[in-house]
């Protein structure tokens, strides 16, 4: 890519896009074009051919989705499969179709079966059975990064896909029903500190692990894979760290200045025991993430408080 090249970020006000946009500009990449969701609907095959056809992006970063926690991946699968479905295809044929040089496809960690052994390889992919309660979500991002696979191989492509892990940082998701956990911690406990709580009650025992990536250290794998990376198999991107539900938790309480007590509700269910990416593919590449958590808890707190409509998405 040079300074000059035209790149498509599709998603670019979401939490990933926004910050792949940022990264894309600290390193000078200055021909940006960025359309919003009210502007260019995805889902729509003819907007799409037709943005394609006018814009001819050299280089796409597929970064729009429909994503929501578990709640909303169970009651909606149908609207998850489907749209996502729909917007992939379309961005990635279109591409394809305008010989678009590069395009990187973001996919997510859930698209690896449920008992996967940890940590969790590229290539444990479509090994056994999904987790239930994503399924629609995965096998819908199963399929983009298929079909980037199925263009390169009939038609000499050159289009990649990451899949990260849990993420977090600026511009995240508040929702209390669609958001992931991290930023459900901060909202609860933000609230929770602000009327004075003296308890908050959290589902499970807290054993479960976990591992979270700053959005930014994501950005950085995303640019440096377009730059550098050309291959058939798609790249983990995580920490490689591991932190308990519990210790979390507490890391959260204690950045926001939340003073009351944590209790856990054992009668709800903990969820997987262990989720862990393997990372050493993208570590040979020569990434590693550089954000301790507690530092990027920090920074999105700071976000959070910056914006506060970001608590009403
Ligand atoms: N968040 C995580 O923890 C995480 C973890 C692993 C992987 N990922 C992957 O990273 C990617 C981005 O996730 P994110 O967390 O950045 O999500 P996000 O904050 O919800 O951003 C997604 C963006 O896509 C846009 N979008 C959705 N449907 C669209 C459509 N039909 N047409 C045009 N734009 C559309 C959304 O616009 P509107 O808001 O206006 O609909 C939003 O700006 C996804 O592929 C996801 O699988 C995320």
């Amino acid at each position: 890519m040079n300074s000059d090249s035209k790149i498509y970020v599709a998603g670019h006000r979401g939490m990933v896009g926004s910050a792949i946009v940022r990264e894309l500009r600290r390193k000078g990449y200055n021909n940006l074009i960025l359309r919003t969701h009210a502007e260019l609907d995805l889902c729509r095959q003819d907007k799409v051919e037709q943005f394609f056809a006018n814009e001819r992006p050299e280089y796409v970063f597929l970064a729009a989705a429909k994503v929501g926690g578990i709640i909303a991946n169970q009651t909606a699968p149908a609207d998850f499969m489907y749209q996502n479905m729909m917007l992939e295809m379309n961005v990635i044929h279109a591409a394809w179709q305008n010989e678009c040089k590069r395009l990187e496809f973001l996919g997510s960690s859930c698209i690896y079966p449920r008992l996967a052994p940890q940590p969790m390889r590229e290539d444990c992919l479509l090994t056994s059975p999904l987790e239930p309660t994503n399924e629609a979500y995965a096998l819908a991002k199963i399929s983009g990064l298929k079909y980037c696979e199925y263009l390169n191989r009939q038609y000499g492509t050159d289009y990649i896909s990451v899949m990260p892990t849990n993420l977090y940082g600026p511009n995240d998701n508040y929702h209390p029903e669609h958001s992931h956990v991290l930023p459900a911690l901060i909202r609860r406990f933000h609230e929770a500190k602000e009327s004075g709580l003296r308890e908050v009650v959290c589902w499970g025992d807290g054993s479960p692990l976990r591992e979270f990536l700053y959005v930014d250290d994501l950005a950085e794998l995303a640019l440096h894979l377009m730059e550098h990376y050309h291959g058939n198999e798609t790249v983990n991107a995580g920490t490689g760290k591991e932190i308990t539900i519990k210790e979390l938790t507490e890391t959260v309480a204690r950045i926001v200045g939340y003073e009351g007590i944590v209790t856990w509700d054992t009668s709800r269910p903990n969820g997987t025991p262990r989720k862990l990416l393997d990372v050493s593919k993208a570590t040979k590449l020569g990434w590693v993430a550089k954000t301790p958590l507690e530092e990027g808890i920090r920074l999105t707190y700071q976000d959070f408080l910056n914006n506060p409509m970001r608590a009403e998405r």
